[in-house]
C-alpha cells in the first residue's frame, strides 16, 4: 500500500504543503485501523496502525481504488475502508488517556458485504451509549465529542441478538481546549435566554458546513474534519438578494488568544461566505432526528465589508428571532476577524432544523447587510446514559452473559446465533472459541462497562460521507 506511488505522492503533499494539518498535536492520538494486517497512510498525512486483536474476526473488502483521474467519478474510499473488525460477541477496545477532558471520538463504518450493511449493534463509549440499535447500511463516520474523566476509554461493541457488530476504524485524540465553550444562547418561542453546561455534554455532529466554499477535506483542516459545501441545503438558490463571496487574504486569527484559535475552523471555511441584502433572507434547511436538542455553530468572518460598521443582520434559529441588528463590526471589531456564536435549540416534531439571516434597515438598501460563512449542528445527548436516553433492561441478555455465565459460555452461545445468520463467518467463530480459550479475555472483558443496561434510539440521518 504504502509503496504505491499515488499515496507516496500524496505523503509527500502532506509533508510539504499542509501547514494546518501539521500544526495541532494531541495529547491523545489513538489511529486504529480496524482488521488491517499493517499500518494505514491517509492522504491527510495520518498513520493508522492496526487493531491487532484476538478473538474477533477481520473481514476484507478487494483493495479500495485510488484516486482515479476522472473529475466525475466518485471519491475513492479511504483506504480504511479495506478492512473491518467484526464481532460476533460483546467486545470492548481500551484506549489509554493520558490527558482527560474532551476528546473527539470518530467511528468509521464502511459496509463493504451485506453482511455487515445489516449487521445491528450498539456502541458505547466510558459507560455512555452512543448509538443504540445501529445500523450503518451505506458507509457512514459517526463523529462525537465527548468528555472523558477517566485514564481509559473502554470502547464497546454489542451485537444484536442474531447479529453482528463491526467497525473499519477508530480515531480517539484530545480536542483543543477552545473547541468546546460552556455557555451558549438558548432559542425558543417566548425568547432568547443564557444556557450552561455545555462543556459537561456529549455531542455528534451531524453538519459541518462551509458556506459558499468548496468541500474541506481533513487534509486542510487540523482536526481532520470534513466541511461540505451549503448549496444542498440552501432554500433559494436562485435567491436575488444573496451572494457568494470568497476572499484571498489573511484571516485575522487573534493573536495569542486561546479561544479563537484555527482550530476553531480552518481558513478555508473563513475566507468564503454568502451574504444577503437588507430586504432579503438566507434560508438553510437541515433535516435532523426530531425530539432532540441542538448545539448550532455559526461560524461568521467579515470578508465582505470594504470598512466596518456596514453590515446589521437578524439570525433565525427555527424561525425564532435569535438576535436582531446584529452588528459584527462593534463584536469583532476587525473585518477578517473570525468570530462563532452558539445557539442552543429544541427540534420537537419537525425532524427539520431551519437556520437563517435576515437583512435590517439599517444597513444600506441594495448593498450586502449579512453573511454567514460556516455551520456546525451538533446533536446533545438526552440523559446522562445515552444520546437517546436511558434504556434500562433493553441490554439485559447481554448483561446476564456477562455477570453470570462464563467468557467462554457466552462466546459459544453467542456464536451459536451468530451462526444463523451468517454462514460464512461460522469458521471464524470457531477460531474465536479457541483463541478465547488460548489468549484470554482481551477483547471480551467481563465487567461491560458500556452497560449498566441503558439503551438508546438510534438515527442514521448523517449525510454519507465516504471520502477523505
Ligand atoms: C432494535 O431494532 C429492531 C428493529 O427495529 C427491534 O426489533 C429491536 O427490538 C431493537 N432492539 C433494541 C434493543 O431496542
Ligand atoms: C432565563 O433563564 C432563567 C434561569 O433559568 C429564568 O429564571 C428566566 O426566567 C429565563 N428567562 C426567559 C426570558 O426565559
Ligand atoms: C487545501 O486548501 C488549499 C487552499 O484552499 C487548496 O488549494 C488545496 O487544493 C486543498 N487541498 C486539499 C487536499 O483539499
Ligand atoms: C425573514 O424571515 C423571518 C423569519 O421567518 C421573517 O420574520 C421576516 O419577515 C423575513 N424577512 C423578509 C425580508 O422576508
Ligand atoms: C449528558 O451527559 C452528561 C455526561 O454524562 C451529563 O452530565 C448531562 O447531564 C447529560 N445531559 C442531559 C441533558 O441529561
Amino acid at each position: 500500500m504504502a509503496s504505491s506511488p499515488g499515496l507516496a505522492a500524496l505523503l509527500l503533499l502532506a509533508l510539504f504543503a499542509g501547514p494546518a494539518a501539521s500544526r495541532f498535536a494531541p495529547a491523545d492520538n489513538h489511529l486504529i485501523a480496524c482488521g488491517a494486517t499493517g499500518p494505514v497512510l491517509l492522504p491527510d498525512g495520518r498513520r493508522f496502525v492496526p487493531d491487532n486483536g484476538c478473538a474477533s474476526m477481520t473481514l476484507r473488502s478487494a483493495a479500495p481504488a485510488l484516486p482515479s483521474a476522472a473529475p466525475d467519478a466518485p471519491a475513492p474510499p479511504s483506504p480504511l475502508h479495506a478492512a473491518a473488525r467484526v464481532f460476533s460477541c460483546h467486545a470492548s477496545y481500551d484506549l489509554a488517556v493520558r490527558r482527560r477532558g474532551h476528546h473527539v471520538l470518530r467511528l468509521h463504518f464502511y459496509p463493504f458485504s451485506p453482511a455487515l450493511a445489516s449487521a445491528r449493534f450498539h456502541v458505547g463509549a466510558g459507560g455512555f451509549l452512543l448509538l443504540h440499535n445501529f445500523t450503518a447500511s451505506s458507509p457512514v463516520v459517526k463523529d462525537f465529542l465527548l468528555p472523558v474523566d477517566a485514564d481509559v476509554l473502554v470502547l464497546t461493541f454489542v451485537p444484536e441478538a442474531g447479529s453482528a457488530a463491526f467497525v473499519n476504524a477508530i480515531e480517539l485524540f484530545s480536542a483543543p481546549e477552545e473547541l468546546v465553550g460552556d455557555i451558549g444562547t438558548l432559542v425558543a418561542a417566548d425568547g432568547v435566554n443564557r444556557t450552561d453546561g455545555l462543556s459537561s455534554q456529549v455531542f455528534e455532529t451531524l453538519y459541518r458546513v462551509n458556506v459558499a466554499g468548496r468541500k474541506v477535506t481533513p487534509f486542510n483542516d487540523s482536526l481532520w474534519r470534513t466541511w461540505v459545501n451549503d448549496e444542498g441545503f440552501l432554500v433559494d438558490k436562485e435567491s436575488s438578494s444573496s451572494k457568494a463571496w470568497s476572499f484571498g487574504g489573511r484571516i485575522a486569527y487573534p493573536k495569542d488568544s486561546r479561544l479563537m484559535t484555527r482550530e476553531v475552523a480552518p481558513d478555508n471555511v473563513y475566507n468564503s461566505a454568502r451574504s444577503v441584502r437588507s430586504d432579503g433572507n438566507l434560508t438553510w434547511d437541515f433535516p435532523v432526528p426530531a425530539g432532540n436538542r441542538y448545539l448550532v455553530r455559526m461560524h461568521f468572518c467579515d470578508i465582505v465589508s470594504k470598512a466596518l460598521y456596514q453590515l446589521y443582520f437578524s439570525i433565525y434559529v427555527n424561525d425564532h428571532l435569535a438576535v436582531k441588528d446584529f452588528d459584527i463590526s462593534s463584536t469583532t471589531g476587525y473585518l477578517a476577524y473570525p468570530y462563532y456564536i452558539d445557539y442552543v435549540v429544541d427540534v420537537e416534531d419537525e425532524g427539520m432544523l431551519k437556520l437563517a439571516i435576515g437583512g435590517s434597515k439599517m444597513s444600506r438598501p441594495g448593498e450586502a447587510s449579512g453573511f454567514l460563512n460556516g455551520l456546525e449542528i451538533m446533536r446533545m445527548n438526552k440523559t446522562g446514559g445515552g444520546m437517546d436516553g436511558d434504556f434500562p433492561g433493553a441490554l439485559d441478555m447481554e448483561y446476564l452473559f456477562s455477570k453470570g455465565i462464563g467468557e467462554f459460555a457466552r462466546s459459544l452461545l453467542c456464536g451459536l446465533v451468530f451462526a444463523g445468520l451468517f454462514l460464512v463467518l461460522v469458521m471464524l467463530v470457531m477460531r474465536l472459541r479457541t483463541e478465547l480459550k488460548n489468549n484470554g479475555t482481551l477483547w471480551f472483558s467481563q465487567s461491560m462497562d458500556s452497560g449498566d443496561g441503558k439503551l438508546a434510539k438510534a438515527y442514521q440521518l448523517v449525510p454519507t460521507k465516504t471520502d477523505y
